[in-house]
């Protein structure tokens, strides 16, 4: 029986889930940020939960109310997601990537509100450092799992990334597609392995969430008889 099993599927796992924007300050009163709504993210999180597992969401900015049962962990800066995560990394058994991390921010935070001058303004940028490359480099027991969003050559990038962070698990999906995007609660996504790609249809983002954890833990089982 499906439904009785699923209660039990992530039973005794830990899962760290990060989710939404982050956001990079200019000054006191300006930040950069994406459109991500942390949608997916918060899916994930409650369908772990309903699939019995032990969840810590580490949000960026959102608007969503956090999921009963969660342990949550609210952060701004890409910076600051970075050290949530490495401070769980170590008890996690299954790390999801799912938040629209920052690439980059502002050189430097100014101290004062930027005032306004005639002409152009130039800021220079620095990148941040990537989190799950992060963890793909020092991951023992781990199970990684990655988001791709791109906008053209989905799988070819998405493959790329796998390999790229050391991930165990890509899920990408085409932001430019209908039903697909920012702020939708349906998804499309394909969920990339070391050895497989399987095309999901367009589902709810619970649904999604669900078939991506039954996939991970299918993984697992496969990697411990290797
Ligand atoms: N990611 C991360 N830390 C960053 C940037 C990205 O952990 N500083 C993670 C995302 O959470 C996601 C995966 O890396 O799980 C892929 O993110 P994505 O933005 O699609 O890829 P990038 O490697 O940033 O490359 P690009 O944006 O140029 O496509
Ligand atoms: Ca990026």
């Amino acid at each position: 029986n499906d439904s009785m099993n699923d209660k039990t599927l992530l039973k005794g796992k830990r899962i760290v889930i990060t989710a939404g924007p982050t956001r990079e300050m200019v000054d006191p009163v300006r930040f950069f940020t994406n459109r991500s709504t942390g949608k997916m993210g918060y899916a994930l999180a409650e369908a772990a939960l309903q699939l019995g597992a032990e969840v810590t969401l580490i949000s960026g900015p959102t608007n969503l109310i956090p999921p009963a049962g969660a342990h949550m962990v609210e952060v701004n800066s890409a910076e600051e997601m970075y050290n949530a995560v490495h401070s769980l990394f170590k008890q996690a058994d299954i790390v999801v990537k799912s938040a629209a991390v920052a690439d980059y921010r502002p050189r430097e935070i100014l101290d004062q509100k930027l005032k306004k001058k005639d002409g152009n303004l130039v800021l220079e940028f620095e990148r941040t450092k990537d989190i799950l490359k992060s963890l793909g480099e020092m991951k023992d027991r781990q199970f990684l799992i990655g988001f791709a969003a791109e906008t053209t050559n989905v799988e070819e990038y998405a493959k790329a990334k796998l390999h790229k962070k050391n991930a165990d698990m890509i899920v990408a999906n085409n932001v430019k597609e209908t039903g697909s995007g920012f702020g939708t609660d349906t998804n499309k996504v394909s969920i990339i392995t070391r050895d497989a790609i399987r095309h999901l249809p367009m589902l709810s983002k619970q649904e999604a969430a669900k078939e991506i954890f039954k996939e991970a833990i299918k993984q697992m089982g496969t990697r411990h008889e290797e």
